[in-house]
């Protein structure tokens, strides 16, 4: 099955980071990347997801960029509209405020903030239900890997939404294949067990969906500038969730262009 018609997305995942004055410095210099040599929507979408507080200022300062940048919830709340939930943000508040895409089931909310099979369902089921974008996070840890339970504990992690998500709705799904061991850790999967994992997950969406071959698999896990080349000549490897790499505008930049260039 064949990937090769879809268009890459790199997005920048920045987690609990940056002060205000850092980001607004990491804007400028991003967007005058862009302004230098501009990569056309058609070639690869390009997103950032900064922390809740800031995703209406990151996206009025990005609304003049030489290419859309998209703005990305990093998390959304597992209840439904409005209500008396204090802290949280529903997905119907995230819609209304012109944010259309939230990650979900990223492996730091699911091991240090009880997001658990359930509540992960109960967020992308939500999310797709207000017209969100879902980048659904998926990876198994090191001792899973080791046991050889990563296929299965990924597949899982598909099925595990299967039961939420309608038919139509897989259109509006982006999976982020991100190991665990290779998150923050500066090891990255080899493009060969990425490919073969990519692989796999598009074989099970198959069994499930009939936009597996249109859906994007992105990797995460230590992709940077010098990666991103080999990681984006992967056939089933349609993009990049970046973390740390997507702080620097320079190396973000870099991956972008690589997957632009190389799909
Ligand atoms: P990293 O993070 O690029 O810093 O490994 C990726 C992620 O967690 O999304």
């Amino acid at each position: 099955m064949s990937s090769s018609a879809i268009t890459p997305w790199v997005v920048g995942n920045w987690k609990m980071n940056p002060m205000q004055a850092d980001a607004q410095q990491l804007i400028q210099s991003f967007k005058q990347q862009l302004q230098q040599a501009p990569l056309s929507a058609a070639q690869c979408h390009i997103a950032v997801a900064p922390i809740a507080l800031h995703l209406l200022t990151v996206q009025q300062q990005l609304a003049d960029a030489a290419v859309p940048v998209a703005v990305v919830a990093q998390d959304v709340s597992r209840q439904a509209g409005t209500g008396a939930y204090t802290g949280e943000i529903s997905a119907e508040l995230l819609k209304d405020s012109g944010i259309d895409t939230v990650l979900i089931g990223h492996s730091e909310r699911r091991e240090l903030f009880a997001d658990t099979s359930v509540v992960v369902a109960e967020k992308v089921k939500n999310a797709l239900n207000a017209g969100l974008r879902v980048i659904y996070c998926v990876g198994e840890s090191l001792a899973q890997r080791e046991e050889g339970l990563a296929n299965q504990v990924v597949l899982q992690q598909i099925c595990d939404i299967a039961r939420v998500v309608q038919a139509e709705q897989w259109a509006q799904i982006v999976i982020a294949y991100e190991p665990i061991w290779a998150i923050g850790t500066g090891k990255t999967a080899s493009p060969e067990d990425a490919q073969a994992m990519h692989a796999a997950i598009r074989e099970g969406l198959a069994q499930i969906t009939a936009y597996a071959a249109k859906m994007p698999i992105l990797y995460g896990g230590s992709v940077k500038a010098d990666n991103a080349l080999q990681l984006a000549a992967c056939k089933d490897i349609n993009g990049a969730l970046v973390g740390g790499a997507s702080l620097d505008a320079q190396s973000f930049y870099q991956i972008a262009t690589a997957f632009a260039q190389t799909k």
